[in-house]
C-alpha cells in the first residue's frame, strides 16, 4: 500500500501519511504528498485540502537514513514549494512532534491546526544542521525573528500553546478530534477569499529589519551555547537574511549553508550520535518475549550525594521511593536537599509548587531497612568499600520481597561479587548514575555475569521512563566511563612532572570542546576526596596542596586561586609546588603544545576504549560514544571518542600511541583491536 493516500470528504481533499514509526519524509512520502497536491490543484470539485499523518505523530522530519546519499526527485524544498502554490488553501492537521522537514511542510500548507499535545520545532541543529526545506525563511516570516531565531538555534520546540501564542498555529484541535476539525476549518477557510502564504509574508519580520542589534544581542546571549559548533552560526545567518533579503535569495542561502554542513564531519558525527543513542537501548541476547518486572516502588539506601539526586529521578516520573540511611541526621539532610533542590527548580519557574510537594508526598523517609521489604527495585548508594557492600547486599537479600532487583550504584566495585552475597544473584544489576544524579542524563547500567534477561529489560525500561540515557556495560573496573577516564587522569598527573602547567592542560581540552579540563574538574569536585590531614604524608601534589588548605574552590583556592565569582586563575603557589615535585622526579622538563597534550591525554582513552570492546565490555563502539558524550562532556561535533578516532584515522592514534610510547612508560600496552583495525584500515563504528 502507498505511504501517501487521498480521500474525500465532500470538496475537502484530505491528504493521509502512514510511513511507521515518525512518518519520516522519505521519498516515497515526498513523492506522494507531491501527487496528492496536484490531484488538488487539477480537480475542481476540490475547494480545500487538509495534510494529516496516521500513527504517533505528524512528519517528524525529513529521513536522516537518506542524508549523504544521492537524491532522489521531488527534493523536499520543491514539495513544501509545490503546497505554498497549490491555488486551494491546505491545512495542516497537527498532532504529535511537526520536527524539521515535517514542521517546514506545515509551514508550507497556509493554515495549521493542531491538538493541545502537539511539539513544533526545527532540532537540525541538533544534527549539525539547518532546516533546509524552507524553515529559516518560512517561520520568521510566520513566527517574528525572535521566536525563530531561538526555535531555529536552540533546536528545542514550543508546545501547542506556545505556537498558538506566536502565530505559528492557528487554531487548536480537540484533543481526539483531530481529522474532524481539521476537515472542518479546511471548510472555514475555503470560503475566504485570499490565504496566508508564508513566504509572501512581511508583517512578522518588519520590526528585526529596523533593529539588527538583534542578531548580535542573541549571539552575545548563547555564546557558550554556540561555541565550537558551525551549526547554530549558520542558523544565525540564515535567519538575518530572512529579514536582510527578498526570500528567493535567503533561500538560496539556506541551501548553500545546509549542503556545506551536511558533507562537513560536525553533522556526520552529529547525525552518528542520534542514531548511537537510540542503538544503545538495543541489548544484545535479549529475546524479544523476555517479560518484564512491575516497578511500582523504588528503594534507596543511602542518602548521600547520589541517593539523594537518584532517589529525585524516580519522584519526579511519579515513582514512590523510600529513603533508608543509618542515622537520623544524614536521613534528614538528604531530605533537606532533595526539597531544596526541588524549591529551587520552582524558583526558576521550571516547576509549580504543587508539583514540588506531589514530589515529595512520594517520598517515605526511614530509619528502617525493614521498610524496603515492599520495594520492587533497591539502589544502593552507600560508601565506596566492597565490604560495607557485601553486607549490604546480604542484609537487603534477607529482607525484600523475591523477585525484586537489587542493584548498586557503584563507580568502580565488582558487581559480580556483590551478586555473590545474595541468593539471588540473577536479581543483582549495577546502576551507575552521574553526579549530579537529578540531572546527568547518562546511566550505565552494569551487567553481571549472571543478571537475568528480565531484569537487564526491565532496567533498561525504567531509564527511558526516567529520562536517562542507559549504556549496558560488562563487570570490569570503573565500567566504560572511569575506566576510561584513568588513563587520561594518569597522564595530566604525569605531563605536570614533565613542565606542562595544569592551565596548559586544563586549555589542550577545553580548546577541543570539553567544558573543564582535568585539573579544573578536580578543583570543582574538591581535592579533599578521600584525604585524610591524619592520613596525609606530602607525598603527591594533590596531598601536598590539600595539606596547604588549597582544597579546590569550594575552599576558593585548589590547583587555581579563585576569585569571589569562582573565576580561576593560575597560581604561583601551585606551580611552586608542582616545580618541587618535577624537581624531585628526575624528569627532564620541556614545553608541550596543546596538540600534544591533546595526543598523551586523548589517545590513551581510546587505547583503552578499544580495549573495552575487544574485551566485549561495551556492545558496540558507538555506546562508548554515547557514555562520554552525557556523562563526561566530551564535544558533541566530534561524535564521542571512537567515533572522532575514525575520523582523525586510526592509524593517526596507533602512531601517536608509538610516538609517546617513552613517556606511557613500559606498563602501557596497545590495544590488539585497534592495532589490527588501523593496520586494516578499518573503523570502530
Ligand atoms: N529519519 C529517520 N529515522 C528516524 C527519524 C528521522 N527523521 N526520526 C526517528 N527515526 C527513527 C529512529 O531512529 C528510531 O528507529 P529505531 O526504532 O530503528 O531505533 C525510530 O524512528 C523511533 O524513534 P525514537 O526511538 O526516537 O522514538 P521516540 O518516540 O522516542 O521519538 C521523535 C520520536 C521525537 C520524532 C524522535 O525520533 C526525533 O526526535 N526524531 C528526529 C527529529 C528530527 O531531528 N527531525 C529533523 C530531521 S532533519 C530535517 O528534517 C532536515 C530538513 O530541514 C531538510
Ligand atoms: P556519600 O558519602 O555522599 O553518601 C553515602 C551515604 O550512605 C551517607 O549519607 C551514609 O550515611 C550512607 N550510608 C553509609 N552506609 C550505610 C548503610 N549501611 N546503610 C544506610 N546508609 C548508609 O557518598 P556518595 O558520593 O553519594 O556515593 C555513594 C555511592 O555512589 C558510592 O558507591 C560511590 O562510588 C557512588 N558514586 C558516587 C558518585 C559521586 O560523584 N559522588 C558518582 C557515581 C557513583
Amino acid at each position: 500500500m502507498s505511504v501517501i493516500t487521498t480521500q474525500r470528504d465532500g470538496d475537502i481533499l484530505v491528504i493521509v501519511s502512514d510511513n511507521p514509526p515518525v512518518n519520516a519524509l522519505g521519498h516515497a512520502v515526498r513523492a506522494g504528498l507531491a501527487a496528492a497536491i496536484s490531484e488538488a490543484a487539477g480537480d475542481d470539485g476540490i475547494k480545500a485540502v487538509v495534510i494529516r499523518c496516521d500513527g504517533r505523530t505528524f512528519f517528524a522530519g525529513a529521513d536522516i537514513t537518506e542524508f549523504g546519499k544521492p537524491p532522489l526527485a521531488p527534493s523536499l524544498p520543491d514539495v513544501v514549494d509545490a503546497i505554498e502554490q497549490c491555488p486551494k488553501p491546505v491545512v495542516a492537521a497537527i498532532h504529535g512532534t511537526a520536527l524539521g522537514g515535517g514542521l517546514e511542510v506545515a509551514l508550507g500548507c497556509h493554515y495549521r491546526i493542531a491538538v493541545p499535545s502537539a511539539k513544533l520545532g526545527l532540532p537540525e541543529v541538533k544534527l549539525g544542521l539547518l532546516p533546509g526545506a524552507g524553515g529559516t525563511q518560512r517561520l520568521p516570516r510566520v513566527a517574528g525573528v525572535a521566536d525563530a531565531l531561538s526555535m531555529i538555534v536552540t533546536g528545542d520546540p514550543v508546545d501547542a500553546a506556545r505556537a498558538l501564542e506566536i502565530g505559528l498555529v492557528d487554531r487548536l484541535a480537540g484533543a481526539d478530534t483531530l481529522a474532524e476539525d481539521a476537515i472542518a476549518f479546511a471548510r472555514d477557510v475555503a470560503a475566504r477569499a485570499g490565504h496566508p502564504v508564508s513566504s509572501l509574508r512581511t508583517d512578522r519580520i518588519a520590526e528585526a529589519a529596523n533593529h539588527p542589534q538583534v542578531f548580535d544581542k542573541f549571539i552575545a546571549e548563547n555564546a557558550r551555547r554556540l561555541k565550537g559548533f558551525d551549526a547554530p552560526k549558520a542558523c544565525v545567518e540564515a535567519v538575518r537574511a530572512a529579514v536582510d533579503r527578498p526570500f528567493d535569495e535567503g533561500i538560496r542561502l539556506e541551501r548553500e549553508l545546509f549542503m556545506k554542513l551536511v558533507s562537513g564531519t560536525q553533522s556526520k558525527a552529529m547525525r552518528h550520535l542520534f542514531f548511537a543513542e537510540r542503538q544503545a537501548a538495543k541489548i544484545d541476547g535479549i529475546p524479544a518475549d523476555t517479560p518484564m518486572i512491575d516497578i511500582a516502588r523504588v528503594g534507596i539506601l543511602g542518602a548521600g550525594t547520589m541517593g539523594g539526586g537518584i532517589a529525585m529521578n524516580f519522584l519526579s516520573a511519579g515513582l514512590p521511593v523510600t529513603l533508608v540511611e543509618r542515622e537520623q541526621a544524614a536521613l534528614d539532610r538528604g531530605v533537606a536537599t532533595i526539597r531544596k533542590n526541588y524549591e529551587r527548580t520552582a524558583a526558576r519557574g521550571r516547576m509549580t509548587a504543587e508539583q514540588v510537594e506531589a514530589a515529595m508526598a512520594l517520598l517515605t523517609p526511614t530509619l528502617a531497612y525493614e521498610d524496603l521489604a515492599d520495594c520492587d527495585l533497591v539502589i544502593e548508594a552507600v560508601f565506596e568499600l566492597m565490604e560495607i557492600k557485601k553486607e549490604v547486599f546480604r542484609r537487603l537479600d534477607a529482607i525484600v520481597k523475591p523477585g525484586a532487583i537489587l542493584a548498586s550504584n557503584t563507580s568502580y566495585l565488582d558487581i559480580d561479587e556483590m551478586a555473590a552475597e545474595t541468593k539471588r544473584p540473577e536479581a543483582v544489576v549495577g546502576l551507575h548514575f552521574f553526579s549530579p544524579a537529578n540531572i546527568m542524563r547518562l546511566l550505565e547500567v552494569v551487567r553481571g555475569a549472571r543478571t537475568s534477561p528480565s531484569v537487564l529489560k526491565t532496567v533498561m525500561a525504567l531509564a527511558k521512563k526516567i529520562g536517562k540515557i542507559a549504556v549496558v556495560s560488562g563487570v570490569c573496573p570503573g565500567f566504560i566511563g572511569n575506566r576510561m577516564l584513568r588513563p587520561r587522569q594518569t597522564e595530566a598527573q604525569k605531563l605536570l612532572l614533565e613542565g606542562a602547567s595544569p592551565w596548559e592542560v586544563d586549555a589542550a581540552l577545553t580548546e577541543f570542546g570539553f567544558p573543564m579540563g582535568p585539573f579544573q574538574m578536580a578543583d570543582l569536585a574538591g581535592l579533599d576526596l578521600g584525604w585524610t590531614a591524619e592520613g596525609s604524608t606530602s607525598s603527591t601534589i594533590r596531598e601536598v596542596l590539600c595539606e596547604r588548605g588549597r582544597r579546590g574552590q569550594k575552599t576558593g583556592s585548589g590547583f587555581y586561586d579563585y576569585d569571589d565569582n569562582r573565576r580561576g586563575a593560575p597560581s604561583p603557589e601551585t606551580e611552586a609546588i608542582i616545580a618541587e615535585f618535577a624537581a624531585k622526579s628526575g624528569l627532564p622538563q620541556r614545553k608541550f603544545s596543546a596538540d600534544e597534550i591533546r595526543e598523551r591525554l586523548l589517545y590513551p582513552m581510546i587505547n583503552e576504549g578499544a580495549k573495552i570492546l575487544e574485551e566485549g565490555m561495551a556492545q558496540r563502539a558507538s555506546d562508548i560514544d554515547i557514555v562520554w558524550l552525557n556523562g563526561y562532556g566530551w564535544p558533541a561535533y566530534t561524535g564521542g571518542p571512537m567515533f572522532w578516532a575514525d575520523t582523525i584515522g586510526l592509524k593517526t592514534v596507533l602512531d601517536g600511541l608509538e610516538r609517546q610510547a617513552d613517556a606511557l612508560g613500559p606498563d602501557f600496552t596497545v590495544s590488539s583491536l585497534l592495532k589490527s583495525k588501523a593496520g586494516a584500515g578499518e573503523t570502530f563504528n
